[in-house]
């Protein structure tokens, strides 16, 4: 009886952890390839009927070359890796291209940790941790370097070489979020004073900067 009890205060304990942990559910099928036309709203993508899967839906070409959006300001392109066979189970990839010269701006995943490895030319990449150390840990990453990135921290990459640098990018939910510092700051329209005090600085520089996130 003693030992019943004592099971099942430490089911509810590992329960009660397993719900805190910030990671993508754990899946509770071998697969579950997204049925993207689905209108059914669950967290993540529905399943698409299993007799259905084919190969394909856990392949995807092109990762050798540049490709997906690009952003003029920064100087990257960014190349989500769509396979739907990762639906549910906890990881997203990118190829990240930085012209010389071009930074992936300090940004953070509210969701995942991230781990980048080089294809391509050199970059300076690092995190910055949280209050109120601010600490810096960053290298110049080579072809072949990998670098990881915890869960939530501030982290950049800057191609501040002469060649173009292009990163594979893993991250630890299948949805990680992003969130551009400069630009959730200077682009969302909040007031210029609250700005200019944000950043020590007088009303003038903020609104300046602040101008150039909104044209
Ligand atoms: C890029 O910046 C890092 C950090 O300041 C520096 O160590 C590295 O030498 C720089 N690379 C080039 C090519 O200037």
């Amino acid at each position: 009886m003693a030992s019943a009890l004592l099971l099942a205060v430490a089911a509810v304990i590992a329960l009660g952890a397993g719900h805190g942990a910030a990671f993508d559910p754990n899946p509770l099928q071998d697969f579950c390839v997204a049925d993207t036309t689905s209108k059914v709203r669950v967290n993540g993508v529905p399943c698409k009927d299993p007799a259905t899967v084919t190969p394909d839906d856990f392949f995807f070409a092109g990762v050798d070359r540049p490709g997906g959006a690009a952003s003029r300001r920064y100087g990257f392109t960014a190349l989500p890796v769509q396979i739907p066979g990762l639906n549910t189970l906890g990881a997203s990839h990118a190829r990240v291209d930085v012209a010389p010269g071009g930074v992936f701006p300090p940004h953070y995943h509210p969701r995942a940790s991230e781990t980048a490895v080089v294809l391509d030319g050199a970059v300076y990449f690092g995190f910055v941790t949280s209050y109120p150390d601010n600490r810096v840990y960053a290298k110049v990453l080579r072809k072949g370097d990998v670098f990881a990135v915890p869960q939530g921290l501030v982290h950049f990459l800057y191609n501040n070489g002469t060649a173009p640098a292009a990163l594979y990018a893993t991250l630890s939910s299948q949805n990680p979020g992003l969130v551009l510092l400069a630009d959730a700051l200077f682009g969302a329209g909040l007031p210029d004073d609250l700005l200019a005090k944000t950043f020590l600085t007088d009303l003038d520089t903020a609104h300046k900067i602040g101008a150039k996130f909104r044209s």
